[in-house]
């Protein structure tokens, strides 16, 4: 399986009133996710989307979810080519994405990684053309990328560095790149506990629930406004259970390489009124340099953060650490189309909280709120 994947990173951290909740930025900062998704590799089909796509306007249709079931985001779209996007039909997309959050795009097998770098740009002008975790040799930044725990997984595309290819299993060549043995992440190599080997193969776990963000490095690398993920190629024939591991016999059955999505504003929803209010107005600090951080640490077998036992890198041991890189950001982002509050936290990556009343949490293990 392969999929290109582009995580370019560039805001303006919002202004943050603790102290007026409801004032909470309208931010473009809502992690919005648009995936891009190839159908069969059929030239005819392609060639035939090409031609309809000057003349059609996008087709936003939500997904179907099963009765009973709590799921209330995701939309495919029809009628639009990524590879020649009129602003008519980007400004359907936008819409689209802050109104369903996950947009499934059918039939872009001929896209190029530019065009999906220029379409994850074109939600975030103002953001700088890098490669939100970092490969620019000059800068130095390469340096430190290759001690992270993302280092493995990813390979960067040489004409298109914003796009990194993930995957699993040998490739001869792709765009530019020739012999390279992608490695799919495994929580054996993350959790602090792993699935049964007698299992390991017809089970699976949410490896590590994150937004795609540097988390470290200020303005220039912010968390971007929306992520693409593009399927060149993708694993057929046996399918797996995912299991939540979270003590409720929760199970999910997933193709082979799933990446799997869940919803900020589900989650803030869900909340009592009293950890509403906390949500509002705590400001997470994340660790310098985050990937290398947590790379000697473990997970919970939920991969939703990480074992409190103390094993995350400690600050001498990092890369040179710019205190003005170290980015405090909001639990909440409100969204700037539909005004709804998303809680948005990246678990793994959290150093301290900063409370609404200027405390700071330094003690994560214990914390709780009611
Ligand atoms: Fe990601």
């Amino acid at each position: 399986m392969i999929g290109s994947h582009t995580a370019d990173c560039s805001f303006h951290l919002p202004e943050h009133d603790e102290h007026v909740p409801e004032d909470l930025p309208v931010s473009p900062r809502l992690f919005g996710i648009c995936i891009v998704s190839s159908d069969s590799a059929d030239s005819t089909m392609r060639h035939n989307i090409r031609m309809a796509s000057n003349t059609t306007t996008p087709v936003i249709t939500p997904l179907a979810h099963p009765e009973g079931s709590n799921l209330d985001f995701g939309a495919t779209v029809t009628g639009v080519d990524i590879e020649n996007l009129t602003d008519q039909d980007f400004a359907v997309l936008r819409t689209a994405l802050f109104t369903h959050q996950v947009l499934v795009i059918k039939n872009q097998s001929h896209v190029t990684p530019r065009a999906q770098y220029e379409l994850t740009q074109r939600f975030d002008p103002l953001a700088a053309p890098l490669y939100g975790h970092g490969n620019d040799s000059k800068s130095g930044s390469a340096a430190v990328a290759s001690k992270s725990i993302l280092h493995p997984d990813l390979k960067t595309i040489p004409h298109q560095p914003q796009v990194q290819v993930i995957g699993n299993g040998f490739v001869p060549a792709y765009e530019g790149l020739t012999n390279i043995q992608l490695r799919h992440p495994h929580h054996h190599t993350f959790h602090s506990t792993s699935i049964p080997a007698s299992h390991d193969l017809t089970h699976t776990r949410f490896y590590r629930w994150h937004i795609d963000a540097a988390l470290y490095g200020g303005v220039a690398r912010a968390p971007p406004v929306v992520t693409t993920l593009l399927a060149v190629k993708v694993p057929k024939g046996r399918r797996q259970t995912c299991v939540y591991d979270d003590g409720t016999g929760d199970e999910l059955d997933v193709p082979l390489g799933t990446t799997a999505f869940v919803s900020g504003y589900k989650m803030y929803d869900i909340l009592s009124d009293t950890q509403k209010a906390f949500a509002r107005s705590t400001r997470v600090e994340y660790a310098p340099h985050p990937y290398v951080w947590m790379s000697s640490a473990k997970s919970r077998s939920t991969g939703l953060g990480m074992v409190s036992e103390g094993k995350e890198m400690p600050l001498g041991e990092l890369p040179e650490i710019e205190e003005d890189k170290i980015q405090i950001l909001p639990m909440c982002w409100r969204n700037p189309v539909t005004g709804k509050l998303a809680l948005q936290v990246h678990p793994s990556a959290v150093r301290r909280l900063h409370l609404g009343d200027g405390t700071v949490v330094e003690d994560l293990k214990e914390g709780h709120v009611a």
